[in-house]
């Protein structure tokens, strides 16, 4: 089985195309950084007009690419939710209104079942069950993933999440927006140990994170600069708030492999695309006897590849759509079945 896939339900459009023998056969993304750079975040209406004009010649690009026709497919995947509604309601309408012309059945993709399953489209995907660390701009989350959509939530942020950490501290030492990248990036000049920012929740039993406290402690830290302070300063700054983070991370991942007696680790989500957060992981859990899985670089942050994935596993098991145009700006992960366990979604 071949399909289309596509994702719209944040700032980036993406169309894929995935062949269960042959692999990943194309894949077209446009990222509109650009756009909502001047607002310092996204503006959900800017969003969803942008996805409008991107979407289709994304799929004309990506067909081409995967010399792939219409006739080809066996079915179109595409976000569903969670995310901007807007933004969710372009990929779904135009995913629906391919599907009826080409005569295809659709099915809607919860976009964090995507970023989990990112790595099944590595050569060395993760066995299950195995623990997930997700972390992305809106989520930062434990899961046992016993198997595809059988997902167990252990533990999750309580405010912020880890990419809002960076983000929202990236903008407190101006850096361009998107903040992370850039964070992480001028934490690479930083010198460990200038200052020491809290690990939240750290003393305390379980699996919860709270990440809202670490933007105060960067604004403290910003405003007690000297008039004279320079990017070497901000280094430090952005440095202490990536080991803040990355220590906080790890040590509760490390907790859950313990509590769960998992041996293997996934980590998926734009913040998984951190140098240090996967060199930290990767070092703990070797200590451990356990291995870490995670998606290529690019297939970290949003993308149609991975929602690919979770569309044809479903796909290829018999679930479709109903009739009517999917979409959810709100979708716990937990309510989710493996493929086939309801075959025909309502609209
Ligand atoms: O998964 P994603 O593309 O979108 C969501 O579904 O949220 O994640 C985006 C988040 C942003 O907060 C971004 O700043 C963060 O991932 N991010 C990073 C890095 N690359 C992306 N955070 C820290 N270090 C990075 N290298
Ligand atoms: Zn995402």
């Amino acid at each position: 089985m071949r399909i289309l896939a596509l994702e719209s339900s944040c700032d980036e459009s993406a169309a894929a195309v995935l062949d269960d023998q042959r692999g990943l056969l194309a894949h077209a993304l446009f990222s509109q950084v650009d756009l909502h750079r001047a607002y310092g975040g996204v503006v959900p209406e800017l969003a969803s007009r942008d996805h409008v004009q991107r979407l289709l010649p994304l799929v004309h690009s990506a067909l081409a690419e995967a010399d792939t026709t219409p006739s080809d497919l066996g079915g179109i995947a595409y976000t569903a939710g969670p995310g901007l509604i807007g933004a969710l309601l372009t990929g779904s309408a135009l995913a629906r209104s391919l599907a009826t012309a080409w005569g295809l059945p659709t099915i809607g993709v919860h976009h964090l079942e995507g970023h989990l399953l990112a790595p099944l489209l590595e050569p060395d995907p993760p066995p299950f069950p195995h623990l997930a660390l997700l972390v992305s701009g809106g989520h930062t989350m434990l899961i046992e993933a016993r198997a595809i959509g059988d997902y167990r939530l252990l533990g999750e942020t309580r405010d912020d999440a880890a990419g809002e950490a960076f983000d929202k501290s990236a903008k407190l030492l101006g850096l361009p927006y998107p903040g992370g990248p850039h964070l992480a990036r001028l934490a690479e000049r930083g010198r460990a140990g200038v200052h020491e920012f809290p690990r939240p929740m750290l003393d305390r039993p379980g699996l919860e994170f709270s990440f809202s406290g670490l933007k105060t402690a960067v604004l403290h830290a910003v405003r007690a600069l000297p008039a004279d302070a320079g990017e070497a300063d901000r280094a430090d700054i952005a440095r202490a708030l990536e080991e803040a983070v990355v220590d906080t991370l790890v040590a509760k991942a490390m907790r859950a492999l313990e509590e769960t007696g998992l041996d293997a680790l996934v980590v998926s989500g734009g913040v998984g695309a951190n140098l240090r957060l996967r060199e930290r992981l990767h070092a703990a859990a070797r200590r451990r006897g356990a291995r870490v899985y995670h998606p290529r670089l690019e297939f970290c942050t949003d993308n149609a590849a991975m929602i690919a994935v979770a569309g044809l596993a479903r796909l290829a098991a018999g679930e479709h759509d109903g009739p009517g145009i999917r979409a959810r700006a709100r979708w716990p992960l937990d309510t989710l079945r493996p493929p086939a366990a309801v075959r025909d979604h309502a609209p």
